[in-house]
């Protein structure tokens, strides 16, 4: 496929050289156009380079090849990223003055726009009616992320990762005209891994706990088109590019952690192992073995149900509508009751929206790139059920998770 990739003059032009490998290591074939003033932030040399096309941002290069309207017609898709302000505004009034807009003009095939920029210039009135119009004529314009921007200050105007806006421009060539990514503007905080409750310097309590399912979870999320608080107890797998990562040890850090991300996000997703128990004391020097004293006996206190306390404060996201929130429930069934039963007084107890029940022995589940869960819902819906690899379970989740968020009546 012939893409053109046209470079807006902000900051984020330099995360687009990832998406232009994504798009040549998938075999396309992609030509560059950077505005003048992106080429302040990343000069033409390394996108010939990495593109291995010429690269010109003037009507007046090549004039035989009449560039400005043959690169438009022979597009089969146009991405541009990052779409500035300047940017909308020049194609939503059919501007030309240089050799991307004049090819935006002249494009037959699909035209992605992935915006970023100061929240208060992507919020303002004049870049909402831009938007609009591009969009009222069919122009995909990609929602930003939101999160830290360049300076102190952060907000929706991010640009989306290169990932996201890979699959947005697939999903648009592939005819896929009304896609929209389900959790476009939603942010997801997201725990995941195993708490580790320390016992002395050297020694702590700790579960099995990967991390890979609240790994795959956090993936499918920010394709999705999420911003992703990404809390991250003990993991054996390194947490996925393109989240916020706050890194916690113990259960009361996951609390502090898991709270403080939950305010202001829409979806609450509760995927680490908590220790429920931690020891009451901890030593501060290491416990010695010593043949003239007993045998050490370890008293555990209680740690917070960090579940239950979210749904007590459950808040809003940015949309103002409550938060939904998610746990996650690992269960064996015992001689007293089955798994299902077990997980069915687990969801009413705790409150939570949706509950995700694994079926756990010490060879099933933890460690494994499988997995096999049933999703139970506080709504009554039946429960559904959803097995793969943790990738497409997690799949399975953030899809069910955005249909309760976009479908479904608000939550009590
Ligand atoms: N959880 C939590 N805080 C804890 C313990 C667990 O928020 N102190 C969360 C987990 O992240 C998970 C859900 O609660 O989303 C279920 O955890 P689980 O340990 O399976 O349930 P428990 O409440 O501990 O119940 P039980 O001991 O009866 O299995």
């Amino acid at each position: 496929m012939r893409i053109v990739l046209g470079v807006g003059g902000g900051i984020a032009a330099y995360k687009v050289a990832s998406l232009l490998r994504l798009f040549t290591e998938a075999g396309h074939d992609v030509t560059v156009i950077p505005t003048e003033a992106s080429t302040r932030f990343i000069g033409t040399a390394t996108w010939e380079a990495l593109s291995g096309n010429p690269v010109s941002n003037s009507v007046f290069d090549d004039v035989p090849l009449v560039n400005h309207v043959r690169l438009g017609h022979e597009a089969d898709l146009v991405v541009v990223a990052p779409a500035t302000a300047d940017l909308l505004a020049k194609a939503a009034t059919g501007q030309a003055g240089d050799l991307l807009t004049n090819t935006l003009l002249m494009a037959h095939g699909p035209v992605l726009f992935a915006p970023a920029m100061h929240t208060e210039m992507w919020q303002h009135a004049a870049t909402r009616a831009n938007v609009e119009t591009l969009r009222a004529r069919g122009t995909a314009v990609l929602e930003p992320a939101s999160g830290r921007l360049t300076g102190a200050d952060s907000g929706p105007g991010r640009l989306p990762e290169p990932q996201v806006i890979f699959d947005a421009a697939m999903a648009l060539v592939q005819g896929q005209s009304d896609y929209q990514m389900p959790l476009a503007g939603r942010t997801v905080t997201i725990t995941a891994g195993g708490t580790r409750e320390p016992l002395d310097p050297v020694r702590f309590l700790g579960n099995r706990s990967s991390g890979k399912q609240g790994v795959a979870l956090a993936v499918a999320a920010r394709n999705a088109g999420a911003t992703v608080r990404f809390v991250a107890a003990h993991m054996e797998v390194p947490p996925p590019a393109g989240v916020e990562v706050v890194r916690v040890e113990t259960a009361l850090q996951l609390r502090e952690a898991a709270l403080e991300a939950a305010n202001g996000s829409d979806v609450v997703i509760m995927s680490a192992a908590v220790a429920d128990f931690r020891p009451a004391e901890i030593s501060d020097t290491k416990i010695k073995k010593r043949d003239d004293t007993a045998d050490p006996v370890i008293t555990l206190v209680r740690n917070p149900d960090i579940l239950q306390e979210l749904v007590e404060q459950r808040n809003g996201g940015a949309g103002g509508a409550p938060q939904l929130i998610v746990g996650f429930a690992a269960e064996t069934g015992d001689s007293q009751g089955g798994v299902l039963a077990y997980a069915e007084a687990k969801l009413q107890r705790k409150g939570c929206d949706l509950l995700v029940v694994n079926h756990v022995g010490t060879d099933k589940v933890f460690g494994q790139d499988s997995n096999s869960v049933v999703i139970l819902s506080r709504s009554g819906a039946e429960p559904q059920e959803a097995s793969g690899t943790k990738t497409e379970v997690s799949d399975a989740i953030i899809s069910r998770i955005s249909f309760e968020l976009n479908h479904v009546s608000p939550r009590a």
